[in-house]
């Protein structure tokens, strides 16, 4: 009596499992799960949670799972969402080539959570065709975990490996978190941005280890409120907001924080950088406070002179506007002696640059050398210790 007065409980309480072995997923081997997981994602979308918040689970026991291209659509019936939970020993591999530009796509998933597990991108070979001038038609580069149209998503504890691009995507979102995230691709891996945010609002990215061959973070175009506290960032090429203004119409970028941030041996440490194209942007509210460098090449750097191979913009301006920016007790080591770097359009200055509590040297391995502060076009002011000396 007792106890079938407790399984009621239990019951009530319990969500619903979808398992992907029981929709015909198999561990190792090499057979293509990719339809046992829209399956189990189908049955766990289609849960409504009985009428009350419980979401259902879609689960992913330990095991390598082999899964080409996985498009889970919403919305789901659940008011709660969705919650995929992926066992500690899941890894989910991508097949060496994905004919699209994103493998793991969820779409219009609102109040997704997705917890714990890998996914492997099994990006080696991919890197070798682009880097080799034998092969020049590889397939496309694929985003490994692509979150669009979707809000109230919460990622926990994922692993993210070898992308054969970025490895997640936040495009078109309200509202998402991800926390405790580690993302690793080896530091000469092409354009294996770790996590990239444009057209969303409200992103927060808590205690991400990001160890790649791009931007560990990248803000792109109409983007607002975004948060990213206590990232382990390098080898990559740091944090960056951009690249802007490289095309007509792109929506502002405004109130970032970055904080409690440290980035060893990166390109960059906290960037911002815009075409010298004159197409009008804007990037305001931005503020980078509590940043550990530890032999970063460019520490602190605006760029607006942005023009690989000087094709198509020589000698133009950015249209870009900046202003609002704060760097706040950032420490450490640069390792090239222009430590800060302002480099601002010529018809759209920088205003409101604020440098406070600023102690960067430089060592360039043998005698200490001065670091330098360069600035053009830049405006704001300086309090506290500056050192490198500001330009401003
Ligand atoms: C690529 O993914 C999209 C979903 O965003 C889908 O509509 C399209 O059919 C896919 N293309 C291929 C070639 O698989
Ligand atoms: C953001 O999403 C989380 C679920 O991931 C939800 O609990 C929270 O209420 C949402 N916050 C807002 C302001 O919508
Ligand atoms: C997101 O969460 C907030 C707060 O719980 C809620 O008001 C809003 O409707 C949610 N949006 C979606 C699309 O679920
Ligand atoms: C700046 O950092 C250097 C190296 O860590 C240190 O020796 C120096 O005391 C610091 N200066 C200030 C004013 O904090």
């Amino acid at each position: 009596m007792v106890v079938a007065v407790l399984a009621l409980f239990a019951t009530a309480a319990m969500a619903a499992v979808y398992n992907v072995v029981d929709y015909g997923a198999r561990a190792g081997g090499g057979v293509d799960s990719a339809g046992a997981f829209l399956a189990a994602w189908a049955a766990a979308c289609g849960d409504d949670g009985g009428g009350d918040r419980t979401p259902p689970v879609m689960r992913v026991p330990a095991g390598n799972f082999l899964v080409g291209q996985a498009y889970f659509r919403g919305p789901c019936r659940s008011a709660g969402g969705v919650v995929v939970a992926i066992d500690d020993g899941a890894v989910i591999v991508a097949p060496p080539a994905v004919a699209n530009t994103s493998w793991i796509m969820f779409h219009y998933a609102h109040r997704l959570a997705i917890r714990g597990g890998t996914l492997d991108g099994n990006g080696h070979s991919f890197w070798s065709c682009k880097s080799s001038t034998k092969t020049p038609h590889c397939p496309p580069g694929t985003t490994t975990l692509d979150i669009s149209q979707s809000n109230n998503v919460s990622i926990k504890r994922l692993t993210l490996l070898n992308s054969k691009n970025v490895h997640v995507s936040i495009f078109d979102c309200t509202n998402v978190t991800l926390r405790g995230v580690r993302i690793t691709a080896p530091a000469d891996s092409p354009n294996t941005d770790g996590i990239r945010v444009a057209l969303s609002r409200g992103v927060t990215i808590l205690a991400a280890t990001v160890r790649t061959g791009d931007d560990c973070v990248t803000i792109g175009p109409g983007t607002a409120g975004v948060v990213v506290r206590g990232i382990r960032c390098g080898p990559g090429h740091g944090i960056s907001i951009g690249s802007l203004g490289g095309g007509a119409g792109e929506g502002e970028v405004r109130d970032v924080t970055v904080e409690d941030a440290s980035l060893a041996d990166t390109q960059n440490g906290v960037r911002i950088k815009t075409w010298a194209k004159p197409f009008a942007g804007r990037v305001s509210d931005v503020r980078f406070a509590r940043v550990a460098m530890h032999g970063v090449e460019n520490p602190i750097v605006i760029d607006q002179n942005y023009c690989p191979g000087n094709i198509n913009c020589p000698n133009q301006m950015s249209g870009v506007k900046i202003s609002d920016v704060v760097y706040e007790d950032i420490t450490g080591t640069s390792a090239t002696a222009v430590a800060v770097r302002l480099d601002c359009s010529g018809s759209n200055p920088c205003t409101g640059i604020t440098l406070r509590n600023i102690n960067l040297t430089y060592d360039d391995g043998g005698g200490e050398e001065v670091a330098r502060s360069f600035c053009r076009n830049a405006a704001g002011s300086a309090s506290g210790v500056v050192s490198p000396p500001s330009c401003l």
